[in-house]
């Protein structure tokens, strides 16, 4: 058993909580918003979380929440105890990660940015798959908290390593989902049937995430499953660690999720980039 903190209880961080408590660890909470997941006691401040932990993680949503809940007034750094191990899983900039890192080095905390992948479903299953940037020699001891909300753990390099592969990742994804929706719209206006096309698009490589577009156009996730603004953020942190210049299709996306937001999109399922500009559903 092991006294955990999880500050952020949004999509992910809820099931990341309720797994390590099902799991027999000790679990604090605290979350911007109270009351947010019924049943869970929440500390009152990050700082009260994180005192009793011997590890933290923080699954708020970008840089600046990030920022918030560490280097606040009662934020996580303000309570910690030396020698705590501290993880961000949610997904930030390489800059941010580098310069929390430092942060925690100075206190004597073994930092690890330790970004997800696995969607609501694998935070709320169990079966996230977790992308470590860090001291792979310190990982081991997380063998039994990691198990309670993982099924894989992928270890990339020293810290920020984590991070640069989860951008990488979710630029891929974002530019499969939003060239699927385009397919579909190129299919029927060439005449064919939109379902017989998604039914068989699903099928080929690239499936799994033309299969996630191809279920959310025929049933929208509610409640959301990954929001367009954080979508639209992760490229945003892709295209800053890729530099001007060279990836056409990065921008090209980052300018659809952009416009989606701005159109009041960005709380909606990161799939109403394809919910949009008439993409067809049978
Ligand atoms: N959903 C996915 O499929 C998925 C998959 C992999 C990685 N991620 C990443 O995981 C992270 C969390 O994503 P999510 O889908 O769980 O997002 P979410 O449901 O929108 O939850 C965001 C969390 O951040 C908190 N927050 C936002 N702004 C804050 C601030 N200024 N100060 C303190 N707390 C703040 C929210 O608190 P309130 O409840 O008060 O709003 C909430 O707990 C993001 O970095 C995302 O990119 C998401």
């Amino acid at each position: 058993m092991t006294n955990v903190a999880v500050v952020g209880l949004g999509i992910m961080g809820r099931g990341m909580a309720a797994n390590l408590a099902a799991n027999g660890h000790e679990v604090a909470v605290w979350n911007r918003t109270p009351g947010r997941v019924p049943g869970l006691a929440e500390a009152a401040s990050p700082a009260q979380a994180a005192a009793g932990a011997e590890v933290v993680f923080e699954v708020t949503a970008d840089d600046a929440s990030s920022r918030q809940v560490w280097f606040g007034a009662e934020g996580i750094l303000a309570g910690v105890r030396p020698g705590t191990v501290v993880i961000s899983s949610a997904t930030l900039s390489v800059g941010w990660v580098a310069e929390l890192a430092a942060a925690c080095a100075e206190r004597g905390l073994t930092f690890f940015d330790m970004p997800v992948t696995g969607g609501a479903e694998g935070a709320r299953t169990g079966n996230l798959v977790m992308l470590v940037g860090g001291d792979p020699g310190r990982l081991t001891e997380l063998d039994g908290v990691l198990r309670a909300i993982a099924r894989q753990v992928r270890h990339f390099g020293p810290v920020g390593a984590g991070t640069r592969f989860k951008l990488v990742l979710n630029a891929l994804q974002a530019v499969h989902f939003a060239a699927f929706g385009e397919a579909l719209k190129m299919a029927v206006a060439a005449g064919l049937d939109p379902r017989q096309v998604g039914e068989a698009l699903v099928e080929r490589p690239g499936g799994v995430v033309t299969g996630l577009a191809w279920n959310s156009l025929l049933t929208p996730p509610e409640p959301i499953n990954f929001s367009a603004e954080w979508a639209r953020k992760d490229l945003a942190y892709a295209q800053r660690m890729a530099g001007e210049g060279g990836h056409p299709i990065l921008d090209a996306v980052l300018s659809i999720f952009s416009r989606a937001v701005e159109e009041g999109h960005g709380k909606d399922d990161w799939s109403v980039v394809n919910r949009q500009d008439g993409v067809p559903v049978a």
